[in-house]
């Protein structure tokens, strides 16, 4: 087997995992699901996905692909940002407690979602990708695609939340497709596979 055709992406994330098999089709790269299970405990979303690629990278001994992601709504400070994953135990109750935390604050509740990607490649640096979608976060749920808080999160121009579009619209807009985009166009990923 040909090593430098394989990339883990770090993540248990069903959502998140079906978005980069989408986002890197055309790559060529066959993709290797690997879930660190580390624990969050960096302070920035880089070190986080710091984290989860390199333990997958040192795991697998292949060159992994981490991310660390979140809402941050403007009227909680930022909130719940890094800690978009813990607001609950699961997806629903996440998004409840989100919009009971913003009852009764004047609207609209701008909120961007942020994506960090960091590539971590044996013996070499870790380099990080970074993309955000601004939008705002509405009171009902929309939609059922995608994953996460996508139902309450409307993209400006569109009339839409992520939600009520099919991946491929959403991949026009998403922090994690102008991460990953960000990411193609450093040409990382082509030095991986180029022959040694
Ligand atoms: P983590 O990156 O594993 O810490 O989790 C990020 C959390 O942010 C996810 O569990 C989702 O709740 C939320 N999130 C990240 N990206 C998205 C997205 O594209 N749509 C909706 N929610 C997202």
């Amino acid at each position: 087997m040909d090593k430098r055709r394989r990339l883990v992406i770090a993540s248990g994330n069903a959502g998140k995992l079906r978005e980069y098999r989408e986002l890197l089709a055309d790559t060529g790269f066959e993709l290797v699901a690997f879930d660190s299970e580390v624990e969050e405990v960096g302070e920035t979303y880089a070190e986080n996905a710091r984290l989860k690629a390199e333990t997958a990278c040192s795991r697998s001994d292949l060159p992994a692909l981490g991310d660390d992601s979140g809402v941050e709504v403007e009227a909680l400070g930022g909130y719940p940002g890094l800690r978009s994953a813990r607001l609950g135990p699961t997806q629903e109750e996440r998004t409840a407690e989100l919009l009971k935390q913003l009852e009764g604050k004047p609207r609209p509740w701008s909120a961007r979602f942020v994506c960090v990607i960091a590539l971590a490649v044996p013996e070499h640096p870790t380099q990080f990708f970074e993309g955000e979608c601004r939008g705002e976060i509405v009171p009902e749920w929309r939609g059922r695609a995608g994953f996460g808080y996508d139902p309450i999160f409307l993209v400006p121009g569109t009339g839409k939340t992520f939600g009520e579009m099919p991946p491929e619209e959403k991949q026009l807009y998403s922090h994690r497709a102008r991460a990953v985009q960000t990411l193609l166009e450093s040409g990382a990923l082509d030095r991986l596979s180029a022959p040694a």
